[in-house]
This record gives C-alpha cells, sequence and structure tokens, in this order.
C-alpha cells in the first residue's frame, strides 16, 4: 500500500489497482467564496487527468480546507464519493449536484473497494466541537499481510478505532496521518482564539509554546493513549497562505523540516513531512519514499516564501487587526442601513447566545475586575473604520435582549464587561447574511476577549452559531452563489 501526499491534508491511497482519494485540494488554491479563495503551501500544481480512473473519494468533514468544489468539479464521476454520516445537507446536495452518486456511511463495518478495505470512525468526542464532525477512515489491505494506514484529519483519534485495534478487529495501522494544525503566530501578530482582555497593557501575556511543545502536541500527547506505536507518523496540514499584514495569524507549517527535527529526536517511529507529490510505500521498507511526476511543486516559489515567513518572525512587529474583511461601508445613511439589520440579528441570536457556553459561564460570575456585575455581561462592538464609527450592544442577561451600550473606546469595553467582541460592522453582517464564512474574518478583523478557558469566548460561540452546523442556510447560500458559477464539468 503506499499514500500520496498532494498538499495540505489531500492524500491518494492506492494498493493493486485501487485509489482511493481523500479530501481533494486539487488546485492551486481553495475556498467556497471566490473573492477570497486561499492559496497552497507549498504551490504546487495536480494535473488531475492523473486521477480519471479513482475508485473513490473520502470527505472527511466540510471545512472548506477540505470541501473545494472547484477541485470536485475535477474528479471523474464513475468514483463513488463516501461522506460520513454527520455531513452538513448543502455539501451533500452539492455533491449530488456535481453528479456524483454520494453513499453516506454511519457505521465503522468494512466498506470494500477492490484490493482495499475501508472502515470510518467517528471522531473522538472530545474533540474541539467545530471539528467534531470529522469523520476518519482507516484503510487496510484486503488480502493480507495487513498494513494499514488511518488519517485521523482535524480531529482526536475516534475511541471506536483504538477498540477496534484492542479487540483485533483491525490490524495496528502502519501509519498514522496526523494533522498539525498549530500555525504558531510570532510576538505581537494575534491568534485566532486572540484574548484581547489578557492582552491588556496590565496583564502578562503568556509566551507562546515552545517548539518542542508543538512536536510534543502532534506526535506524542496526541498518540499518548493509542494503543499501538505505529511505524510511521506522517504530518499534514498547516498547508496554506493567508496573507494579512504578513502571515498575522495564519503563518504555515514546514513538515518536512519538522519531521527531520522530530527524526532527530525519535528513536522507535520514522516521522514522514512530505512535499506534495512525494509518497511513502509501506510494502517496500528499502525504499519506502516515492515521487510521482503530475504533482509539480514550484521550488523557487516554495524557498521565497520560507524566506518571506523567516523575516516575517524575525521580525517581531506588532500586527494589527484588518480594518474590515469586505469591502468597508461608504456612507452614514450605509452604515444606519446596516446597523437597522445588524440589531435585529443581535435580538435573533441573543437566546442563544445565553444557552451557549459563553453564557452560561457568565452568568456564573458575580464580580469582575473587582467590580459587582450588573444584568450586562456580553459586549458586541461594531466599527466602521473608514467612517469612524462605533456602535455598541451589551446583552442583558435578564431580559435577553442587546441594549445600547454608551462606552465608546475599546479599553472601556474590556474593562467593563467580562466578554466582549469587536469586529467591523460591515464583517458581521457578511457572516449573518452568508457572504463570508466565520473562517474568513476569525484572525483577521475580530478583536474578542473573555474570561475562563478559550472555548468559552464569544469566537467559539461564532463558530457553533454561524459554523456549518449551526448555520447550515448560510453554507448552503454560499455553496449555491459558487455552484452558480460553475461549469459543471462532464467527467465520466
Ligand atoms: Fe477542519
Amino acid at each position: 500500500m503506499r499514500a500520496t501526499f498532494i498538499g495540505h491534508q489531500t492524500w491518494l491511497i492506492e494498493h493493486g489497482a485501487t485509489r482511493i482519494l481523500v479530501d481533494p485540494l486539487l488546485c492551486e488554491d481553495f475556498g467556497l467564496v471566490d473573492q477570497y479563495r486561499i492559496d497552497i503551501y507549498p504551490p504546487r500544481t495536480v494535473d488531475h487527468r492523473a486521477l480519471a480512473d479513482v475508485d473513490l473519494i473520502f470527505l472527511s468533514h466540510e471545512h472548506s480546507d477540505h470541501f473545494d468544489i472547484q477541485s470536485l468539479n475535477l474528479l471523474p464521476r464513475s468514483a463513488r464519493f463516501v461522506v460520513g454520516s454527520t455531513i452538513v445537507e448543502p455539501v451533500k446536495q452539492c455533491i449530488r449536484d456535481l453528479g456524483f452518486e454520494l453513499t453516506e456511511v454511519d457505521s465503522t463495518e468494512p466498506m470494500l473497494i477492490k484490493d482495499l478495505s475501508l472502515r470510518f470512525y467517528p471522531a473522538d468526542p472530545k474533540t474541539a466541537f467545530w471539528e467534531s464532525r470529522v469523520t476518519q477512515i482507516y484503510l487496510e489491505e484486503r488480502h493480507g499481510p495487513c498494513s494499514g494506514i488511518f488519517i485521523a484529519v482535524d480531529a482526536l483519534i475516534s475511541e471506536v478505532f483504538k477498540t477496534d485495534i484492542v479487540e483485533e478487529r483491525v490490524s495496528s495501522p502502519s501509519l498514522v496521518i496526523v494533522s498539525n494544525n498549530s500555525r504558531v503566530s510570532p510576538p505581537g501578530a494575534f491568534q485566532s482564539l486572540e484574548n484581547w482582555g489578557k492582552n491588556a497593557a496590565d496583564s502578562n501575556r503568556k509566551t507562546g509554546p515552545l517548539g518542542l511543545g508543538v512536536l510534543n502536541s502532534v506526535l506524542t500527547a496526541y498518540l499518548e493513549d493509542f494503543p499501538a506505536q505505529p511505524e510511521h507518523i506522517a504530518m499534514c496540514g498547516g498547508g496554506f497562505i493567508k496573507r494579512f499584514d504578513g502571515f498575522a495569524a495564519f503563518p504555515f507549517s514546514e513538515q518536512p523540516m519538522l519531521s527531520q527535527l522530530a527524526n532527530q529526536l525519535s528513536l522507535d517511529v520514522n516521522v514522514v513531512g512530505l512535499l506534495p507529490g512525494q509518497g511513502i510505500r509501506l510494502d517496500a521498507p528499502q525504499e519506502s519514499q516515492i515521487d510521482i511526476d503530475w504533482v509539480t511543486v514550484d521550488h523557487l516559489q516554495h524557498q521565497q516564501l520560507i524566506r518571506e515567513l523567516e523575516t516575517f518572525i524575525d521580525d517581531r512587529k506588532s500586527i494589527e487587526v484588518a480594518s474590515s474583511v469586505l469591502p468597508d461601508l461608504e456612507t452614514p445613511a450605509e452604515y444606519a442601513e446596516c446597523l437597522e439589520r445588524c440589531e435585529v440579528e443581535l435580538n435573533r441570536m441573543a437566546r442563544s447566545l445565553m444557552l451557549f457556553i459563553t453564557g452560561r459561564k457568565v452568568l456564573q460570575m458575580s464580580h469582575y475586575r473587582g467590580r459587582p456585575l450588573g444584568p450586562q455581561r456580553i459586549v458586541f462592538s461594531f466599527v466602521c473604520h473608514r467612517l469612524g464609527l462605533r456602535s455598541s450592544y451589551g446583552l442583558n442577561m435578564v431580559s435577553g435582549r442587546f441594549e445600547v451600550e454608551p462606552l465608546t473606546e475599546l479599553d472601556a469595553l474590556i474593562a467593563h464587561y467580562p466578554y466582549g467582541v469587536c469586529l467591523p460592522l460591515v464583517d458581521f453582517m457578511g457572516v449573518a447574511d452568508g457572504t463570508l464564512q466565520i473562517w474568513d474574518v476569525v484572525g483577521v478583523s475580530i478583536q474578542s476577549w473573555f474570561e475562563h478557558g478559550i472555548f468559552d469566548g464569544l469566537i467559539p460561540f461564532f463558530y457553533s452559531y454561524y459554523g456549518e452546523n449551526g448555520s447550515p442556510h448560510l453554507l448552503d447560500r454560499i455553496i449555491r452563489r459558487n455552484m452558480a458559477t460553475l461549469e459543471i464539468a462532464q467527467c465520466n
């Protein structure tokens, strides 16, 4: 069996005459909103004609760095298309509209595809909730001696899979493919779940993780209770460039370099970090690395990007949030109209926020910064940098309604409210009406602050409320717009 890396988290698994494609990103960029497509790192081109005979396409989940409509449109409709039962309806509909026959799996019983046996597993429930709809895949050679490949994607490894190994329903995998999503931002640049309250002048900002901490979390802690030591662990992920004032919250990960370092520190496991177009053979240890000629890395540009990232990290300049992702509002009349729609949206959302962990945590608080709390405990502050305007609303936890907050400075809001968020009005309404996805603005134009842990704040609430699962109708709008401009290929 062999696994070929195609970029970011896209893999081609082959054995005998069987070819399985996982989370295909085949273009030079990806994204569901055309204006905000994101470049793959390292830059590479894929000759998709080499995939004309794939037997099966598997989509682990619907995040846009896994589900790319333009890439799917390049693939043969003769391939069986498999998703887990947690995938949301608009994605299933899109796959059918592209002309694929869709199979939804909801059990871990093996699916036999020519020379391979596939099993699909639900992610471990301890996975961060916005990745918990990931379905993981285990591929074994159908006729032994068995070697197996487990692809964990963005989630913690399935407990069900571990039990299947212990109870010998499956062989233990030779290769586990893990995602390194660490994206460690340099000091001064903010991260997606940055706590602005803790960044205030009077607080000590925690230093970032040590490099070894990253390798430990991806390779050791991640596999801590895994029942068998795999021969190989391959790292992938972090394979895109989301530029904004340098790389800010989204530096890419250089997996080949990280794997080399990990191997120097490891004795009994082979850590694999591949460039797109490279693969690993599990049945021929002497010549385990393979190269294919239909994926071509632009090595010059690759080296240039590495230098650029190094300079960005060394410079340690502080990074400001973007003024807005969408073009900002231009006139006071536009602002007033947008704010009116925003007020409706806020009060529609209020009860969900009160029931989310943020609302429950803030209700448990009696004091904040030495001062007793009143009924308004969560604030949304909207800005329009072009017009120099700000409008803030505090959620009254008794009435369940947002009320106008007269404080006008961000620092004053942070000092007054234990939980808050500040973002461009145009971006908030862009997310609320399905022009943008929440992922397009987090780490770019939002500042949030919170007490308790990083899953308790308003960004996780946004992931939940505006994400694909909480608001499938918004994803549906985005997919439909994408499909409307797509020329659907007639591939067989
Ligand atoms: Fe994901």
